[in-house]
C-alpha cells in the first residue's frame, strides 16, 4: 500500500544541503497530510431520542468518561493528521459528530440539511465554520434530507460516492450529490434502524477496500455493492462485529481507529494490510455513534 509512510520515505538525493532536505520532507508531509474536523463533547450527552441506541439513555452518559475517551481519540488521529475544531454549542449535544456536518469533495461542500428538529440548529454552525475556512458550500434544497458525511462516503480507490438513504438521508440526495459533484454516486438503501447512517454499517478502506455489514442493506444495494468491490476487496462484519461499531471507523495512513471489533475482523483487516487500532468509544454509543462520527475528513483522500 502506498501510504504516507512509504511516500515520506522515498529516497531524498543525498547531495543537496541539510535545509534543503528538511524542507523537501515538510512539503511532503503537507502534500500527504489529512485535516480531520472534530467538536468537543463540552455539550455531549443524550437529551433525545433520534435513533434506537438512545433509547433509555436520556441523562445517562459520562461527561468526564466522554471526554476522556474522545481526548483519546483525537490525540492518536493527531498522529496521523491535522486536527480543526468546530466551537461546540450548549444545547446541541450531537454536534460531536462533526459527520454529519456535511460532505466535503475537494473544495465544495454541502452543509447538511437534518432530518429531526433538534439537529437543525446545528446548520447554521457548520455552515458557518465551512465558510470561515474558505470552503465553497454549494446550494441544496431546503425539502431534501442530507446528513452529510454520516451518509456519503468518498470510495477510496474509484471515483465514486457512496450515498446511504432511508433512515435520514431523503431518496433524492444521491442523485443530487451525484449533480453537484459531477460524480458517480451510488444510492445504497438502508433497512435495519440501527445502522441509520452509512457510516455505521459501510466503510471505504485504502486502495478499494470495502468493510461492510451487508444485512444493513436491501438486496438490490447488496448487489450494487458487490457490482463495484471485487469479492477479494471486500471485508463483511458479523452482527457482533457490527454492534461494536467495527464499521464505524477512521482509516488513515493504513491504520484503522475503532472502538472494537473481534479477533477474526481484526485479522482480517491486518490481511488486507490494515493495522486496526481499538480506542473505546462507549459513551458515544449510547448516542449511536463512534470513531467515524465523531470526525469528518476535510481533504479528499
Ligand atoms: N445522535 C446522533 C444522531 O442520531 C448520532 C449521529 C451519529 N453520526 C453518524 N455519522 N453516524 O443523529
Amino acid at each position: 500500500m502506498e501510504d504516507v509512510h512509504q511516500m515520506a520515505s522515498r529516497p531524498i538525493d543525498e547531495r543537496v544541503s541539510f535545509e534543503a532536505k528538511a524542507n523537501i520532507i515538510r512539503q511532503r508531509r503537507l502534500e500527504s497530510a489529512q485535516r480531520i474536523l472534530m467538536c468537543a463533547p463540552d455539550h455531549f450527552g443524550v437529551n433525545y431520542v433520534i435513533n434506537p441506541w438512545m433509547e433509555n439513555q436520556i441523562g445517562q452518559t459520562d461527561a468526564a468518561l466522554a471526554r476522556e475517551q474522545w481526548v483519546n481519540l483525537q490525540r492518536l488521529l493527531a498522529l496521523e493528521g491535522e486536527i480543526a475544531l468546530v466551537p461546540p454549542e450548549p444545547g446541541l449535544p450531537d454536534m460531536v459528530f462533526t459527520a454529519n456536518g456535511g460532505m466535503v469533495v475537494g473544495n465544495g461542500v454541502v452543509v447538511s440539511r437534518f432530518r429531526s428538529d433538534q439537529r437543525r440548529s446545528e446548520e447554521r454552525r457548520f455552515r458557518l465554520w465551512f465558510e470561515r475556512a474558505g470552503f465553497d458550500v454549494v446550494d441544496w434544497p431546503d425539502e431534501v434530507h442530507f446528513e452529510g458525511a454520516g451518509d456519503a462516503l468518498l470510495d477510496r480507490a474509484q471515483s465514486l460516492i457512496w450515498c446511504g438513504y432511508g433512515f435520514r438521508s431523503s431518496s433524492e440526495a444521491p442523485g443530487l450529490l451525484e449533480a453537484i459533484f459531477n460524480r458517480r454516486t451510488v444510492p445504497l438503501r438502508l433497512v435495519d434502524p440501527r445502522f441509520y447512517h452509512l457510516d455505521t454499517c459501510l466503510c471505504p478502506l485504502a486502495d478499494g477496500w470495502l468493510m461492510y455489514y451487508p444485512p444493513a442493506f436491501d438486496t438490490l444495494s447488496q448487489e450494487a455493492i458487490a457490482s463495484y468491490v471485487e469479492a477479494k476487496k471486500r471485508i463483511t462484519v458479523t452482527e457482533a462485529d457490527a454492534l461494536l461499531f467495527s464499521c464505524n471507523a477512521v482509516e488513515l495512513n493504513g491504520r484503522v481507529f475503532m472502538n472494537g471489533a473481534s479477533a477474526e475482523l481484526q485479522d482480517k483487516l491486518r490481511t488486507a494490510g490494515f493495522v486496526p487500532i481499538l480506542t473505546p468509544l462507549g459513551e458515544f454509543f449510547k448516542a449511536g455513534g463512534a470513531a467515524k462520527c465523531l470526525t469528518l475528513k476535510l481533504v479528499e483522500k
